[in-house]
């Protein structure tokens, strides 16, 4: 990149704290990427040693955050100060969080990473997997029909662990059970679920939308429009499943830049039943 200059002085990277949240939501507000400080609390409850802040003397200037779902983990939330960047922080704060997860046993790393740092996570030995595709549909002034979202926890918990085989069970709990977020599903018993997940910014992120067969994606989705397509609606979609990418345009949802799924270490091929992806920072 011209005109880059390495660090004069190296930075300090230490565990994100509680007192470390109103920094980090901050930078994601910045982005604009819709973080409540919850989501924060939530992650240090559940990871309490895998957020990790870059720091120049007593300067916040950095950070990053990881998941792990057994073997599998994933990065997410790297972001530097503006006035700080270029200076091999994030590089920095990468490697940390790579060590630490290889450290932990993990042999899977996933990232979506932004075009303007692929270059990076190239370097750094990530591989790309697919492209990881973004939706977003604007506000409907139509009514919405209120909706009884009250489902037990358990049943998706399991309905996810078999058709994605990921131990997500900690995070995807946590979601369930915030009264932010709500359910539509398919079948009884449950076959096919949508989480409607409320961010911060007035929109909600449909994610995960998890269903074994392609027949029941479009009325899952029918259904979270209808109740819930009062707020924006972001998605995100795996490209190897191109019949949402096709579905979702038709139903008024467009297309945003996409992001690049990058895999470290072993490939795992588990999007087969993902419609719709957990998050861009949680997988
Ligand atoms: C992406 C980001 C974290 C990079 O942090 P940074 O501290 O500026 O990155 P570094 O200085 O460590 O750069 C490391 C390498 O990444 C590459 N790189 C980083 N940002 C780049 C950019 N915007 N364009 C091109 N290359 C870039 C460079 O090749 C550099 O390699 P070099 O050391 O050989 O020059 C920072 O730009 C940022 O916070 N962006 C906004 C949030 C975001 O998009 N996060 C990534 C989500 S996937």
């Amino acid at each position: 990149m011209p005109g880059r200059t390495r660090p004069i002085e190296k930075c300090r990277i230490t565990c994100m704290t509680p007192a470390d949240i109103a920094f980090a939501v901050s930078l994601t507000d910045r982005e604009g990427w819709g973080f409540f400080g919850s989501d924060f609390e939530t992650r240090l409850r559940l990871y309490p040693s895998g957020s990790f802040v870059a720091r120049h003397g007593r300067e916040s200037v950095g950070m990053i955050s990881s998941v792990t779902y057994g073997t599998y983990a994933y990065l997410g939330n790297l972001i530097v100060r503006e006035g700080h960047r270029g200076h091999g922080i994030g590089a920095e704060l990468m490697l940390h969080a790579v060590n630490y997860l290889l450290g932990k046993g993990v042999t899977t790393i996933e990232l979506d990473g932004v075009w303007g740092a692929v270059t990076m996570y190239r370097k750094l030995g990530f591989r790309d997997k697919h492209l990881s595709l973004r939706f977003s549909r604007p506000a409907d002034k139509r009514a919405v029909e209120p909706m009884n979202s009250a489902i037990p926890a358990t049943p998706i918990i399991a309905l996810d662990r078999k058709l994605v085989g990921v131990a997500r069970q900690r995070l995807l709990r946590a979601a369930l059970t915030d009264r932010r977020n709500s359910l539509v599903v398919q079948g009884s018993p449950v076959s096919a679920y949508a989480l409607i997940r409320e961010r911060a910014g007035g929109f909600s992120m449909v994610a995960p939308i998890i269903a074994p067969s392609w027949r029941q994606v479009p009325p899952l989705v029918d259904s979270v429009i209808k109740h819930y397509g009062d707020r924006p609606l972001w998605v995100g979609v795996p490209e190897p499943n191109y019949r949402m990418s096709q579905f979702l345009l038709s139903c008024g949802f467009v297309s945003r830049e996409p992001s690049l799924r990058m895999y470290y270490g072993t490939r795992l091929n588990y999007e087969k039943h993902v419609y719709g992806i957990f998050g861009p920072a949680i997988g």
